[in-house]
């Protein structure tokens, strides 16, 4: 065992009772420090950073001996981007053999790729590889975490754990449980999160997109049947969103803002909208013509709108920049 991974995170205990009682041998609830994440990439890279950083020994796995090599450095530098402690990037283990990744990890972050088969696979080697109390993580956008759990007999320790983009940046961490899904193991990764400083939030049903993509996604079918209805352009649906209500959701959820207005007005606008919003089950006609037509978005230049190289550029920085700002302003409220 190398001598970071061996490193305990300060202030916590190494062993006693769970906190919530029952599932005494849950590890997250005796204080899991040794954390593992399969997958080095864009999340991978991400979530061992938010762990490295609160000190933790995280090893991370991935087949690809490019994202192995680069790991340390590309936590480094977003450390260093956002003026944290690029030391930090030492707590996190590169590891090219999955069994020595995850041998002695109480915590286990799956962050590989977004294919059911090869997750279930995954699974069901970790359930061989890891330590018996390790809790299992997959951190897919949408797929059910019940169907990719399939493949493992001790399901009481598995769950998802749904992260976004820059991890290191979205506070949110959804917490999904599947109907075997130990309570106590899930009340223990939320309190995990929230001692590293994220934000979880508790998914009780495992439904397809869970909390966030479902609401996300909700917007986005009305968004591209606006523009197929010939209502505006793209261009004109995201100024109506980021000038409107956009402005408001960051301190104001859509069911508080139903609550300001009343349940009442909210009642008699969905006797009128919600007949007249897009239910088509799947995705749109528009969108799938789109795609066929090469129309891929930033990563071909055209997408709903063009893209030259230089708004690509200014409107990622623009977003990190909001996410730093929208942390800061957080940190010193
Ligand atoms: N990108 C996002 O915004 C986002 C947000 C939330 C959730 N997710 C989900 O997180 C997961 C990872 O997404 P990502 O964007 O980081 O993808 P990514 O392609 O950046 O990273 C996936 C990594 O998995 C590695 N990998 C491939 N086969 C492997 C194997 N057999 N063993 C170990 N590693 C292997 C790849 O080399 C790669 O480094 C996916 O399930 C994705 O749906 C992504």
């Amino acid at each position: 065992m190398g001598s970071e991974f061996a490193g305990r995170a300060p202030g916590r205990s190494q062993a006693g009772p769970h906190p919530l009682g029952g599932s005494a041998d849950v590890a997250v609830g005796r204080g899991a420090d040794r954390i593992a994440v399969i997958g080095a990439g864009l999340m991978g890279h991400g979530i061992a950073q938010v762990f490295a950083l609160a000190g933790h020994a995280v090893r991370v796995h991935d087949v690809a001996a490019d994202a192995l090599a680069s790991l340390r450095e590309r936590v480094a530098r977003n450390l260093r981007e956002l003026g944290q402690d690029a030391a930090a990037a030492a707590r996190v283990q590169p590891c090219a053999d999955l069994a020595e990744a995850v041998r002695d990890a109480d915590v286990v972050f799956e962050a590989g790729p977004e294919n059911l088969a090869w997750k279930q696979e995954l699974f069901a080697r970790l359930e061989a590889l890891a330590p018996a109390h390790a809790t299992l993580a997959s951190n897919t956008s949408v797929i059910p975490i019940t169907d990719i759990m399939a493949t493992v007999s001790s399901g009481a320790r598995a769950l998802g754990t749904h992260w976004w983009n820059p991890p290191y940046l979205v506070p949110l961490v959804e917490v999904i449980k599947t109907p075997r899904t130990d309570a106590a193991v899930a009340q223990a990764m939320f309190e995990l999160l929230a001692r590293v400083g994220k934000t979880p939030a508790m998914v009780e049903k495992d439904v397809p997109g869970f909390i966030g993509n479902r609401l996300q996604h909700a917007l986005w079918r009305e968004a591209i049947a606006l523009v197929a209805a010939g209502v505006c352009d793209a261009r004109t649906v995201d100024t109506v969103v980021k000038a409107s209500f956009g402005r408001r959701l960051p301190v104001l959820g859509p069911l508080e803002n139903a609550d300001l207005v009343g349940t009442d007005l909210t009642l008699a606008i969905h006797r009128t909208v919600l007949p007249a919003i897009d239910a088509t089950p799947g995705p749109s006609p528009y969108l799938e013509q789109l795609v066929a037509q090469g129309r891929l978005g930033m990563k071909s230049g055209e997408g709903f709108r063009t893209w030259t190289a230089d708004e690509q550029a200014a409107l990622r920085a623009r977003v990190q920049a909001h996410l730093k700002a929208m942390n800061a302003a957080d940190a010193a409220a």
